[in-house]
């Protein structure tokens, strides 16, 4: 006789967790220029969520890129190292049960749909977050556009560097107009029914 349960069973895996947390996981993969709002519509998308009830965890450029990735700078390669990461850490935490909303500028095409491309069938939901450089750099919350335009920063995203933008995102978000509300609300409406375990048949 033991306490230790049914350890006989099948290991533990991705849809045992979802059944136990209540709802399906999901990659929510935010991309566009510096100051279009990726990292403010995150963490308003993650307090709605956490507050009903989600599992939740925002990844960040400006916070990864001061542990996971603080070796890498914005070359073509460090940043195509960067979001191979990001993907990778994401691609754990989906497993785990956690939404993870994930907010990289992201430019090169090839980098986000090698990150599609590891998640399990229907786990990555590429946002784009479509604001123009002119208002982005009019916002210039950081700093950085001014001292992008006055060359002391280089490989600036949109002055320097290249910004890819998504040609079959599943959703296009007009964050440079619409305000933040407007934002978090279409992206609710829309991963909200791909969020419900209770819509697909989950074995068991
Ligand atoms: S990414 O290109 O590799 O996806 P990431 O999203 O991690 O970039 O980091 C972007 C943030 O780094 C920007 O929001 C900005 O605060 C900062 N940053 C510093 N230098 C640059 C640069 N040359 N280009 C873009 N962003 C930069």
């Amino acid at each position: 006789m033991n306490n230790l349960g049914p350890l006989a069973q099948q290991a533990v895996v991705r849809a045992d967790r979802e059944r136990r947390n209540g709802h399906r996981t999901l990659l929510i993969w935010l991309t566009g220029l510096s100051g279009s709002g990726k990292s403010t519509l995150a963490q308003s998308m993650e307090q709605v969520l956490h507050h009903r009830g989600f599992l939740t965890y925002v990844l960040d450029g400006d916070t990864v890129r001061n542990g996971l990735c603080a070796d890498l700078g914005f070359s073509y390669e460090d940043r195509t190292e960067n979001i191979r990461r990001v993907g990778e850490v994401a691609k754990l935490m989906v497993d785990a049960g956690v939404i993870v909303l994930a907010a990289f500028i992201s430019p090169l095409a090839k980098d986000r749909q090698r990150v599609r491309e590891i998640m399990p069938e229907g786990s990555f939901f590429e946002v784009f977050c479509n604001s123009s450089l002119q208002v982005c750099e009019q916002r210039d919350v950081k700093g950085l556009y001014k001292k992008a335009r006055a060359g002391t920063i280089a490989e600036f995203t949109g002055i320097s560097s290249v910004y890819e933008a998504p040609t079959g995102p599943e959703l296009v978000l007009s964050t440079g107009t619409a305000s933040v509300e407007v934002c978090v609300e279409q992206l609710l409406h829309s991963v909200l029914p791909l969020l419900d375990h209770t819509a697909t048949a989950v074995a068991g």
